[in-house]
């Protein structure tokens, strides 16, 4: 496996940083990987000009099998427009039509609600990754001001289509949060793929919910849940609740995902299917300080070596930040005082 690992911004190459010991221990392991190092964000696109080039994105997409992404976002680039260059193109223009980010809380204190225990909650979100209203340039006269969302019905298939195998494969519900009854037609396009695609899954216990009424569901009685698919947006404000349902932003880890079959490879899938990522941004509040939990990162390499079909290493990874934790592993974002590189080790005592 090659990967291409861009660490970005903020608290992004902290966080990385204590990736890498991680991914030489799997080699020592006998799993054959090499990696490079890649400078782009905010640093990089206002020393050069840069954000990628063309040229960058063709060599990660054809050169490389995965992506391994700290955070981009930075206080000196309030448009994010570097932000926008590499991760929104990266996860559309590799055609990462799939955002999964898993919530299963590792212990009982990092649940926040109030009298459910972290065997409860097993919960996966699969969002779209490449439309809605991220991927359309939108307008302002300074007064009005206008953005576009997009849906089509080849990327909400290939979502749901992932979405419904992932709740068969679990033997776990499937929730479809949406807003179709104001976002008429794009929702309603959703509303659509998905009653098309139930009849193919009847062992799956499908469900469409308007997405504000899930999200007081998801808070009261987060154990009816299972899979929940999303848009764009909508899925993006339903993963950081559930990082909070683990614990908080430095423990969510996600992948973004290419789809085997959709039809926009025409045939020809590229070399790079994954992009894989905490959910966390660049944190500029505690940047710098070494004080950033690197537990999201380090679960996001686990699932990029799930995706390679690595299980048993991912889960050593897995078991190894569940066992640091539960013997009270900490950075000051569970209550603890270790710093990150603290932090990292203890979180990777368990790889042997
Ligand atoms: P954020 O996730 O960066 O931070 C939210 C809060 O969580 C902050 O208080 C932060 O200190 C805390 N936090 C986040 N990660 C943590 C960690 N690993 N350990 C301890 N605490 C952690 O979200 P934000 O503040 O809304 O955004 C900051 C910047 O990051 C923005 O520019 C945003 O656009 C960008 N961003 C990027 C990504 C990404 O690259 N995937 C994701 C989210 C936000
Ligand atoms: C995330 C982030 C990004 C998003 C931003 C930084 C563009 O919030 O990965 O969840 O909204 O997708
Ligand atoms: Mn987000």
């Amino acid at each position: 496996m090659r990967i291409a690992v861009i660490p970005g911004d903020g608290i992004g190459p902290e966080v990385i940083a204590e990736t890498i010991p991680v991914l030489e221990w799997a080699r020592g392991q006998g799993r054959q990987m090499d990696w490079l190092v890649f400078p782009h964000g905010a640093d990089h696109f206002l020393n050069t000009g840069e954000t990628l080039s063309n040229r960058t994105f063709m060599h990660l997409r054809d050169d490389y099998d995965a992506i391994l992404f700290g955070a981009v976002g930075d206080p000196r680039i309030p448009d994010g427009r570097h932000a926008e260059d590499i991760l929104l193109r990266l996860r559309k223009d590799l055609l990462l039509r799939v955002n999964y980010r898993p919530c299963s809380p590792m212990l009982d204190v990092h649940v926040p609600l109030k009298g459910v225990s972290a065997a409860e909650i097993h919960l996966e979100v699969f969002r779209e990754n490449t439309e809605g209203p991220y991927c359309l340039k939108g307008e302002s006269s300074g007064q009005t001001a206008m953005d576009f969302a997009i849906h089509t019905q080849s990327a909400v298939s290939c979502l749901l289509r992932a979405a419904f195998q992932q709740a068969e494969k679990h033997n776990a519900p499937l929730t479809l949060a949406h807003k179709a009854n104001v976002l008429k037609h794009g929702h309603g396009l959703w509303m659509r793929v998905f009653r098309e695609l139930q009849p193919e899954f009847q062992t799956v216990q499908s469900n469409a919910m308007h997405a504000d009424a899930l999200l007081c569901a998801l808070v009261q009685r987060p154990g009816d849940f299972g899979v929940i698919a999303a848009d764009n947006f909508i899925g993006d404000l339903i993963s950081d609740l559930l990082a909070a349902f683990q614990g908080g932003m430095g423990l969510a880890a996600s992948s973004n995902l290419a789809i085997a079959g959709d039809p926009a490879f025409k045939g020809r899938p590229f070399r790079c299917t994954g992009l894989f990522e905490p959910v966390h941004g660049s944190a500029p509040d505690i940047a710098g300080k070494g004080i950033a939990n690197p537990a999201g990162a380090i679960l996001s390499v686990a699932l990029m070596f799930r995706h390679q079909g690595w299980e048993e290493t991912a889960k050593t990874v897995e078991t190894s930040v569940a066992q640091a934790l539960k013997e009270g592993a900490a950075t000051r974002d569970l209550g603890g005082r270790l710093n990150t590189k603290k932090m990292g080790q203890a979180l990777r005592a368990g790889l042997h």
